[in-house]
Order: C-alpha cells, then structure tokens, then sequence
C-alpha cells in the first residue's frame, strides 16, 4: 500500500486553507456608496482617500492610482523619460508584465540572472549587463524577498540610472527605515485579484520626487493639470472608484493580516528547516517587515529521488496542499516567446533582440524549472496547525519519494522518445 496519496494513499489534508479575497461588510457598504453616488471614476473620493492612505503606509510624498500593475511599470518609465533606443535591466524570473512595459515604451529588456539566495536580480548581474544605452533597473521583489538594494542603488549612482522598483509581490515590505517603493525613483504595486492586498484589478505608483508624481499624473490621466497646476501629457490609465472602494479596507485590513502571515511563516520555516533537501530563503538582515505573495521553497532533486520539479508539485498537491513552481523565464515563457511572430517591432529591428530571446539566465532557469516551489500568501492566514500540515506534505514527499520514481521514469521515457520523433520529423 503506498504512503503518498498521488499513489492512493491517505492525503495529509482534506480541508482547505483559507481563500482568497478575505471580503468584509465594508467592501460592500463602500460600493454601494460609490455605485450610489454616481461619481465611479476621474479621481473621485475614495481614489484620493486610498491614494492619501497608500502613502502613508509606504512612506511615500505621493501614491498614484492607475488601472493594474503592468501600466504602472510602463507609467514609470515613460516618465522617468526611458523610450526608444534604450536597454533597461530586468531579472529573468519574474512574471512577464515586467519587461512587457519595457517593450511598451520602445526600450529593450536585457534580462540579468536571479542570485541563488534570494531568488531577486544579482547585482552582480546588473554590473555586467550596463552598456553606454542602460537607462533603468527594474528590481522586482520577488517570493518574500527584497533585492540587494543598498547595491543596486550604489550601481544605479554610478552609472547614472534610475530605479523602477516593482513590488507587485512586496506590499507593506520595509527596508531598513524605507518602505519598499521608495527606495528607487518610481515605486510599482499591483493589486490583481490573487495579490496580498486586492480591489480586483488597479495598481499604484509611489514616488517621493514631485517631478516624477507630477509627470505621472498626467501619464495616467490623459494630460490633465496636476495640483500645482501644470499640464501633463498622456493617456487614459485611471482606476475606477468601485476599485478604489475595495481597496479602501483591503488597505485597512491589510497590517493585521499580514502580522499572522509572518507569524505562521516563522513557524513554517522551523518546520522546513528540518525536511532534508529543503533550503529556506532566509529575510536579509536589513529587512525589518516582509510582505508576502508567494513564498519561495528550494528543494534539492537528490534528496528527493530525482523526482522532476513537476512530480514534486503534484505530490505536494495531492497531500492536499496548494503548491505551485514559480513564474517561467521571461525569454522562454509562452506568454511571451510568441511575440517575435506577433508584434511588428518597425524595419530593421530583430524580434528576438528586443525580446530578450537569446538570454542566458542558468540560476533562475534552474529556479524556476527544477528546484523552486511556491506557496501562496493566503495559506499563512490560518493557524499554527496549517503549517503542521504543509511541511507534513513537504517532509511526506521527501521520504516516500521512491513510490514516484516510476512516474518519474514514464515521463522521462516519455519526453526522450518525443524530442526523437520531433527530430527525425515525426510529431511536434
Ligand atoms: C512581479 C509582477 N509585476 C507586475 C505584475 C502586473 O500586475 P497586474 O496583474 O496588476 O497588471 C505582476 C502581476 O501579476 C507581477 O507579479
């Protein structure tokens, strides 16, 4: 009888762990004000309210509402002035709307390789991908980590670059005294459904420079004056106030939630910490608050049998917790791959060039294809015996992973016999 419930035996977990909006009375008394009101967009009410209240809780002079997370990143480097012509640094593991905006503004991405430690773009990296055309970084604050930023903000110095910190994944992180988002030039946060903080869709932009909020405004809200007065210039990227309206107690909500996120995480971590093959990214010892979207899990392949990352996923799963591998390389992913026969980038101009296609990113493509595993923030919303439980289904898997090496061996024979065919012309 086998031990591991991918192979029929007893699952660790039956139930589920909590969902994902928590949603409140709040939410729904604030919406129906909106919807009452007749005032649902252009700057009304609760978008200034939020944005005030955004503010504050990142430290920053200005928060600017825009519709998601991928105009924010395009908002900001067309306002930092980035455009045509210009490379902007970008880590290869992170979800595709990062160097998506960099497309979108004419410039090129050139992806830079994670470190193996905090899964965030290496500095390293960074210094040996400037060239005379780098105008930008964009770290992105990836699975509870921060980016090396006392490093990077001492490259972007020397070389004369700005910051565009995307903290899709960080809201409420602190760095040292700083709130992550104003520790670069232009701050980023998206607020799509799944984030730790939500309001369906929306976005933000934090800054401390008035220049750059100034420019951002009229970004985002079709050129119309800012509160000094001047006219801006741009497009339509506004939230709405039923977003903002949601947003509202989502924000409130927010610190208390994220408390027990942490505490349950300290206890998940001392778990983890004793199931062989397993290594913990540990917070940097400038952080003094982690926000949290996944959480990011190594796992050793020999000490679990030399299972593949996918086996591993489904194991997990089946033990009846919800695991994931992290985001695909941006170069090599699907969603953005096809774009080389999609988008008409002018005369001239090499598709692959300015996809980034030809990068080579050997950490984060182990990272993300072999050894990272990923667990959403809405499992460390319930209690001490939740933990139990998910490192339970880590450790199960560890020691029964020899049941699977059959399923380990069909897919392996599977995948041999498919790049065959497909050379010799058989099959695709
Ligand atoms: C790292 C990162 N950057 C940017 C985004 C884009 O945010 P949105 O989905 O709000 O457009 C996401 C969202 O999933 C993300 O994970």
């Amino acid at each position: 009888m086998a031990n591991l419930a991918l192979k029929g035996g007893t699952p660790i977990r039956t139930k589920p762990f909590t969902s994902w909006p928590i949603i409140g009375d709040e939410e729904r008394k604030l919406l129906l004000e909106v919807f009452d009101s007749g005032v649902w967009s252009f700057g009304g009410p609760k978008e200034a309210e939020f944005a005030k209240n955004f503010a504050a809780f990142t430290g920053a002079k200005e928060a600017l509402c825009v519709a998601n997370g991928s105009v924010s990143l395009e908002i900001a480097l067309r306002a930092l002035g980035v455009g045509p012509g210009d490379e902007v640094i970008v880590p290869a593991l992170t979800w595709h709307a990062t160097a998506w905006a960099i497309v979108q503004v004419g410039a090129t991405p050139v992806f830079a390789d994670i470190s193996d430690k905090d899964w965030c773009i290496d500095p390293a990296q960074i210094r040996a991908k400037i060239t005379p055309r780098t105008r930008a970084i964009i770290p992105v604050h990836l699975y509870a980590q921060i980016a090396e930023m006392d490093e990077i903000l001492e490259i972007a110095k020397k070389h004369n670059l700005f910051i565009v910190e995307d903290c899709a994944h960080t809201h409420g992180s602190r760095w040292g005294d700083k709130g992550v988002g104003v520790i670069g030039n232009i701050g980023s946060f998206s607020f799509q459904q799944s984030k730790g903080m939500t309001g369906g869709e929306g976005g933000v932009l934090t800054t401390n420079d008035d220049e750059l909020a100034y420019r951002i405004y009229g970004l985002k809200n079709c050129g119309r004056p800012w509160k000094d007065g001047r006219a801006g210039f741009g497009g339509n990227y506004r939230i709405t106030e039923f977003q903002a309206a949601v947003l509202l107690p989502q924000l409130a909500r927010f610190e208390k939630q994220l408390e027990t996120k942490n505490a349950n995480l300290k206890i998940l971590r001392e778990k983890l910490r004793k199931v062989p093959g397993i290594t913990i990214l540990e917070p940097k010892a400038k952080v003094t608050r982690q926000g949290l979207y996944g959480f990011g899990v190594r796992f050793d392949p020999e000490a679990f049998g030399n299972l593949p990352q996918d086996i591993v996923v489904s194991a997990i799963k089946a033990e009846g917790v919800p695991i994931q591998a992290p985001y695909n390389i941006v170069y090599k992913s699907g969603l953005w791959t096809p774009g080389a026969k999609l988008v008409n980038f002018g005369k001239g101009v090499s598709a692959a060039e300015r996809l980034g296609l030809n990068s080579d990113c050997p950490v984060a493509e182990r990272i993300s294809y072999k050894e990272g595993l990923v667990l959403l923030h809405h499992l460390f919303l319930g209690t001490a015996a939740d933990m139990d439980e998910i490192a339970g289904a880590f450790e199960k898997v560890q020691k029964n992973a020899s049941e699977l090496r059959f399923d380990a061996l069909e897919k392996s024979v599977k995948g041999a016999a498919r790049s065959f065919l497909k050379k010799v012309g058989i099959g695709g």
